[in-house]
């Protein structure tokens, strides 16, 4: 019988699916199993459902010569070494498409955060400083009207644009795919414009493009530097994307009014940096953490490895 390493527990009863042909290989730690133990476990399985928190690398590979499926456990593939699974004829998948929702409200949510210091104002509340109400007090940045500058412009960044209509925001966006007729320039009553232009003209960027090679390091310390005195950042895609030391430093000396995160470039660690931020919204990456997000995730994820298993092609095929 087949072995499959899970990576960590899943929401809902799709792994039944996956139990009637094949034996599971679980954890009970809901952050899932440690690099070590994952190294440990994979050697005998023949797919594992992998974490956006476990990196699938050439070592872990050549641990496990009888893997045949990667199923990652997220939308975005940048854990899973793509071109290592390719060279050893391991299928890798993802799951697009059922998070899109989840993710875009969790966008908005901290952009409002950001914008209107809800958090900011919640630390002060609890710890007893809240003096009183003043005409300057927690003064934030105004959300409707505001040009929201959407950097990444898949589902997730359309799905925000669609959020932004509901508070009036004019909406441009920057993305390197040519508009296509499925998606045109002006999806969702956004403007395409360059980055560059984005950068000056927005109040609030919020991310969404997929972390690359290419796109590390996207919002580098020179385009921090470029963006609107008091503008505001929000980014629920990958913590790579952006030059953390360089934003922390935008927001304590006030060049940034606030930012939302969700992602960091060392997870679960968040640099000291961004922790001295006050006017920074610290989210511990839950864009996708719905429950119906969630238990579709795994839905996805499983229905991937039950296809390998069983000879077949996952419509969610990556690599
Ligand atoms: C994804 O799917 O890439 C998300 O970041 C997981 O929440």
């Amino acid at each position: 019988m087949s072995r499959v390493l899970v990576g960590a527990p899943l929401v809902g009863d799709a792994l039944e699916r996956v139990r009637a042909v094949a034996e599971l290989v679980t954890t009970d730690d809901p952050i899932g199993w440690s690099r070590a133990e994952l190294l440990a476990r994979v050697v005998d399985v023949d797919a594992l459902i992998a974490m956006p928190s476990q990196r699938v690398d050439a070592e872990l590979l050549d641990r496990a010569p009888g893997l045949r499926v990667v199923a990652n456990h997220a939308v975005g593939v940048d854990n899973v070494d793509l071109q290592a699974c390719a060279a050893r004829s391991v299928v890798v998948t993802n799951t697009p498409g059922v998070l899109t929702e989840a993710t875009a409200d969790l966008a908005f949510g901290l952009l409002l955060d950001a914008c209107r210091r809800i958090s900011e104002g919640d630390r002060v509340v609890r710890a007893g400083g809240w003096r009183g109400w003043g005409p300057t007090v927690f003064l934030g940045a105004r959300v409707t009207g505001a040009t929201l500058g959407i950097i990444g412009f898949g589902r997730i960044g359309r799905a925000v644009a669609r959020r932004a209509r509901g508070f009036e925001m004019r909406v441009i966006y920057a993305s390197p795919r040519p508009p296509t007729p499925s998606a045109p320039d002006d999806a969702e009553g956004a403007e395409r414009v360059t980055l560059d232009e984005l950068l000056a003209r927005a109040d609030v960027v919020s991310v969404h493009a997929p972390l690359r090679p290419e796109t590390r390091g996207l919002l580098s310390r020179e385009r921090i530097a470029a963006m609107r005195r008091g503008a505001v950042l929000v980014n629920t895609a990958r913590g790579a994307l952006v030059d953390e030391d360089a934003l922390a430093e935008a927001l304590v000396d006030g060049r940034l009014a606030a930012a939302g995160l969700d992602v960091y470039l060392d997870e679960p660690r968040v640099s000291p940096a961004l922790l001295a931020a006050p006017n920074l919204v610290l989210a511990p990456h839950l864009g996708s953490a719905d429950a119906p997000t969630r238990a579709a995730m795994a839905s996805l994820a499983c229905g991937a490895v039950v296809a390998v298993l069983g000879g077949g092609q996952p419509p969610n095929r990556v690599v």
